[in-house]
Formats: structure tokens, sequence, C-alpha cells
């Protein structure tokens, strides 16, 4: 069975709606129906781009629900309200980008009124399907690791680490919510887990530094406006079974240092800047073997259309069968109370509690 899928928000800074168009593309049972950007142009030219029908576009919101069976959303973070509760009415499923809203307030809301309607919510929350996501939760599941006690990750992007990009909406607090933490951090949270929660528990508190290194950029034909939230953020978080975590989320440095280790008692499996996964094991006296392993991404690991192929399949299958997915707004919910968490205790300067965050 074919469903018609609309795309609202075509791009305009990253453009992740193109990286959509792959996940679709690479699905037969999802027929891309109808387009809509708020700013004709940036259709226009997306359409263009992908060498699509200009017939796709639609020149408002409402003409595009009428044409489709399913919604993405793919605008800034303050706008995925109103799009998802207009489709809503229509009793549309919605795939969302993350995160779901500027806070937890916010995302709470949304997920409760999801729920209410009862259609299909799902989350553009793809890392764990990428090939080294699959690997490492393989060799966590396997118990090789033994006990873990330390988890490390550092994830960013460095585009607009050159102060002369200008002002985007994700600089904002008002359009983005908060920003390198919740930008990078709501997919480290999701990765933490989808890795350990049924080894290490749930994240029960984070301490947080975050901090604004670029503060004014330039505005569209104006002068320099502030940067209201963060471009770099260092998060300590420990999880039920004591284990310590540290995040390091950055809008401004080059990727050459990113990278994920964790730690167990038995064995460390990290992942280099260049995706490259190693195991090292402990020798029989407890001390760490010299030698370390590269580990193979079999085809096992990998899905067709890869992350957002997979994502786009279990959308489908969500919709087909008008089943809840875990990647859920509620779970997107609970991923941005960590963030709230984070940003109240880094204005604080003291270690918050999930629970504290309503
Ligand atoms: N999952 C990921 O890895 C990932 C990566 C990048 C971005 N994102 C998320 O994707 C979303 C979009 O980010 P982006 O960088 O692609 O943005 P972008 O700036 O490239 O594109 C946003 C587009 O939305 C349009 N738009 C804004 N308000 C609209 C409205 N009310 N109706 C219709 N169109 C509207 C804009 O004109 C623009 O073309 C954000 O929520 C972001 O956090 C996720």
């Amino acid at each position: 069975m074919s469903l018609r899928i609309g795309i609202v928000g075509t791009g305009r800074t990253i453009g992740v709606a193109s990286d959509h168009l792959h996940g679709i593309q690479a699905n037969p049972g999802w027929i891309l129906s109808a387009v809509y950007d708020i700013v004709p142009d940036n259709a226009k030219q997306w359409i263009q781009q992908h060498n699509l029908a200009s017939a796709l576009i639609c020149s408002s919101l409402e003409e595009l629900l009428d044409k489709v069976d399913a919604v993405v959303i793919c605008t800034d973070n303050l706008s995925h309200g109103t799009i998802a509760r207009e489709a809503f009415k229509r009793k549309l499923p919605v795939l969302c980008e993350k995160p779901l809203s500027v806070d937890y307030h916010e995302s709470k809301k949304l997920a409760e009124e999801a729920a209410a309607v009862g259609v299909v919510n799902y989350m553009g929350m793809q890392y764990r399907y990428h090939p080294y996501a699959q690997l490492i939760k393989e060799i966590i599941s396997s118990g090789e690791l033994g006990d873990i006690f330390s988890y490390r990750h550092k994830l960013g992007g460095g585009r607009i680490g050159n102060p002369n990009v200008g002002m985007e909406w994700r600089m904002k607090k008002e359009t983005s919510g908060a920003g390198a933490v919740a930008d990078f951090g709501i997919h480290q949270v999701d990765l933490i887990h989808f890795f350990l929660h049924e080894t290490c528990g749930e994240i029960t508190s984070v301490q947080a530094e975050l901090a604004t290194f670029i503060q004014a950029r330039q505005s569209e034909g104006a002068s320099a406006a502030p940067v209201t939230n963060d471009d770099i953020a260092v998060v300590i978080a420990r999880l039920e079974n004591g284990a310590m975590i540290t995040l390091n989320n950055s809008r401004l440095l080059p990727q050459d240092g990113d990278g994920i280790e964790i730690v167990g008692t038995k064995a460390a499996i990290s992942m280099d800047q260049h995706g490259r996964l190693f195991l090292r094991k402990k020798n029989a006296d407890g001390s760490w073997s010299g030698e370390r392993e590269e580990l193979e991404i079999e085809e096992r690991h990998k899905f067709l259309g890869l992350a957002r192929g997979k994502q786009y399949k279990e959308f489908y299958e969500a919709v087909k069968n008008n089943q809840p997915h875990e990647l859920s707004f509620a779970y997107a919910a609970q991923a941005a109370r960590v963030i709230d968490a984070a940003v109240l205790s880094s204005q604080e300067g003291r270690r918050v509690s999930i629970s504290e965050i309503e």
C-alpha cells in the first residue's frame, strides 16, 4: 500500500529536508506528494535541486494537508508545534524533526495532545540507525564490555564556527530553545537510552556548563544582533547504576575530535572521528590489553537507505499498522527534560536531578 507524504520546510540553512527526501525515496511505500515552505523561493530551489516536479509545491500548509496521508516537519523548532497541531486536527500522522519544541514544557504539551488525538507521532532521531550505533548496541547487548561505568561522547558541527555566518533561527532562544546542548544533546540522550537503559538505567541527574563564544551575528539588512543561546556545552550526567557520562557539544569546533568511548569492567569500545570502531579488552590480571581490535561494520548493521531509510521504514510500518513507535513525541519530551535540566544546572551552578524538571 502506497502512502502520500508531504514535507513542510524544504530548507534554507542546513536543509535537513534533503536527508528526509533520501529516506522517503528509499522506501517505495512512501510517495512524496507535496512540499510547502513559508518562503516560496526555498521550495522552488529545493525542487530544482532534486529534479522534482514543481507541481509538488503547495502555496499553503492547508493545501499540503489536503494532499497527504502523513506529514514531515523540517522547520525551525518553534514552529513544529503549530504545524503538528494542524496535522492532528486532520488526524494525520506526523514525523517531526528534533528537538520536538523549544523546551520540555512545550514538548510535553505536544506529546500529550498527540496521544489524545491517537495518531502516530514519530521523531526524527535517526542516530540509532547508523551502522556504528547498531554495532555498538550489539557489543553492549552481548555483555562483552562487562558492567559499564564510563561513557563519553563528543558531538558537534563546525559550519557556524565561522563568525561570518549570519544570524539563523537556531542562534535565537525564542525560535530554537537551547543551542548546542539541545541540538546535539537530544541525539546523545537518545543514544544513551538506546545503548544503556537496559543495563544501566536512565539519566538521573546532570551538571552542566553552557557558554556562547560567538555572541553576535549579522542579521539580514540590519546590524549585528545578539546570539541568545549556547554554542558550546559540557554536560556531566549519572545513570541509575552510577555510571558516569560526559557529553561535549559544540557548534564551533572542527569535527576532528568527535567520538564515543564506552568503558566496562571487561572491555572498552570506542569510535574515532573517522567512524572507526575499536575494542580493547582487559587481561586476566585486570590490566588493559596493549592491543586494540578494529571492529568491522557488517551488512547486518546497515539498513537500506541507511539511517534515514530505516527511519522512513519504521514510520511507514507504524502508520500502516496505526501503532505507536518508541521514538514518539513522549520519548522526545523525556529527552527535552534532560536538556532543560542541563540548562538549569548551568544557570544555577549546581547538579540538577531530572525529577526537578516539571
Ligand atoms: N536529525 C538531525 O540530524 C537534524 C539535522 C539538522 C537539523 N535538524 C532539525 O531539522 C529542523 C530544520 O532544520 P534545518 O537546519 O534544516 O532548517 P533550515 O533553516 O535549513 O530550513 C527550515 C525551513 O523551514 C521553513 N519554515 C519556517 N517556518 C515555516 C512554517 N511555519 N511553514 C513552512 N515552512 C517554514 C524555512 O523557510 C526554511 O526553508 C530543525 O528542527 C532542526 O533542529 C535535525
